[in-house]
């Protein structure tokens, strides 16, 4: 088990252009290009353990990929190849559940499956939805826990009414749809706009997607789509952490380059400049997504009250929390049950550790209240979960801290340590 020793900072100003490519595009850029029946291009692909597990099951369904200069050059198969062993999603609810909705529709049979934290995370919020129009899926538990098995079947047209706004359920259903040879189209709609990459995206493929704010239109393929011709953006979830870091270090700023600025993923940034940081928004292209610079300086924080959009901030709570811990007054988190089926119960986690540095911070049924207060030098687990590991590491800037159980960064930001070292001190220990 790694362990990250962290000292405190003194101020840092600082510009970043190697923040970790966009985790959600780059899972979507491996499964899109199935749809295709040409090559397509991705630049800057996020070579972390979670969009490689992907990668690898692309291939393992029949894609040939190529790296050249590290540009991917991905042309899928004419058909979908019965993979012969099982497919390895690693740590990624991305990955199973985007691929759950994919395989629902293609024939063969094919089983996911993944590590000891995937194992225990909920798979019906897919499986059911999916399950009711035809799928043959099944696992453990009626089909809520991997390993899960699916046998291709015939997807009937939908019109689904998601009780949660989760991009991947939406991405499911909206995939399955999509390759389903149906004539009718299918209908999906959430009670808020989850992150919208999948609409996005498939629509630049040229899939016929009508997208009226949280419902979307889907009209089957008549023909295989156009390739992907892409470059990942900066990931802004990966970056937000650097954002926090010059939030809270007085006399600190940071500029976060070339980063993805679709309004449903830079929320957080939102929520710390209502707090009091200075956040400034530099758009600069737009191909697919909107993407520029994001510059953040300290400055002393508010507490602040967050309870909607909680799905557009929903992976940066747990650092956010950091910042809610250096604010004046207290700070609070409701409508955001969603934390605990992640990689792990991020509520009692955050709580917890918080708890540990010091911290007043009380755990509710769907969020949490924070106290800003003074940290003390702290010693926490990360529950194997690279939010929680990234999230204290940021703490530790403040007061010197040491996390145990931090190879999980590697899933996402393999660089982090790298970055985190531009500002202070650190140390790996094993
Ligand atoms: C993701 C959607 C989010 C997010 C996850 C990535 C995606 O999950 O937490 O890290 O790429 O679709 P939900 O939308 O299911 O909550």
């Amino acid at each position: 088990m790694n362990v990250l020793h962290v000292n405190k900072a003194i101020s840092f100003n600082l510009q970043i252009s190697d923040i970790a490519p966009d985790k959600s595009i780059s899972h979507r850029c491996a499964i899109f290009s199935l749809l295709s029946d040409k090559t397509s291009i991705v630049r800057n692909y996020l070579q972390a353990e979670d969009t490689l597990c992907t990668l690898n099951i692309v291939k393992s369904l029949g894609t040939e990929v190529k790296d050249e200069d590290g540009v991917l050059h991905i042309t899928p198969p004419s058909c979908i190849a019965e993979p012969p062993l099982i497919l390895d999603c690693g740590n990624s609810g991305t990955a199973m559940r985007l691929l759950m909705g994919f395989l629902s529709s293609c024939e063969g049979f094919f089983v996911l499956h993944g590590d000891k934290y995937l194992s225990s995370r909920p798979m019906k919020r897919v499986a059911a939805p999916l399950k009711n129009v035809g799928a043959k899926i099944d696992g453990r538990q009626n089909g809520d826990l991997s390993p899960i098995c699916i046998r291709g079947a015939k997807i009937e047209p939908f019109d689904y009414k998601s009780p949660i706004s989760s991009a991947q359920v939406k991405s499911a259903l909206i995939l399955a749809a999509i390759n389903s040879k149906n004539n009718t189209p299918s209908i999906f709609s959430e009670p808020e706009l989850s992150r919208d990459h999948t609409e996005r995206m498939l629509k630049g493929m040229g899939a016929d997607i009508v997208c009226e704010n949280n419902k979307i239109i889907v009209y089957p393929n008549k023909k295989p789509l156009h390739p992907l011709d892409i470059s990942v953006p900066s990931d802004p979830s990966s970056a937000f952490f650097f954002a926090v870091a010059a939030a809270i270090i007085p006399n600190s700023k940071v500029i976060l380059k070339d980063v993805l600025l679709n309004k449903t993923r830079i929320e957080a940034y939102k929520i710390l400049q209502k707090m009091g940081a200075n956040v400034e928004f530099i758009k600069k292209e737009n191909k697919y997504e909107s993407v520029g610079d994001i510059e953040i300086q300290s400055a002393p924080l508010k507490a602040v009250e967050v309870s909607e959009n909680i799905s557009w901030l929903i992976d940066e709570l747990p650092v956010l929390s950091i910042a809610f811990a250096h604010a004046q007054g207290i700070s609070k988190v409701r409508n955001a049950k969603e934390l605990r089926v992640k990689e792990s119960d991020r509520i009692s986690v955050v709580v917890k550790n918080l708890n540990l540095c010091g911290i007043e911070a009380i755990e509710k049924e769907d969020g949490y209240d924070i106290k800003g207060g003074k940290f003390k030098d702290f010693r926490v687990n990360s529950f194997g979960d690279h939010r929680i590991a990234m999230s204290f590491a940021i703490a530790a800037v403040v007061c010197g801290g040491i996390i145990e159980d931090t190879e999980c960064i590697n899933t996402s930001f393999p660089n982090f340590i790298e970055l985190l070292s531009k500002i202070t001190q650190v140390e790996i220990k094993s």
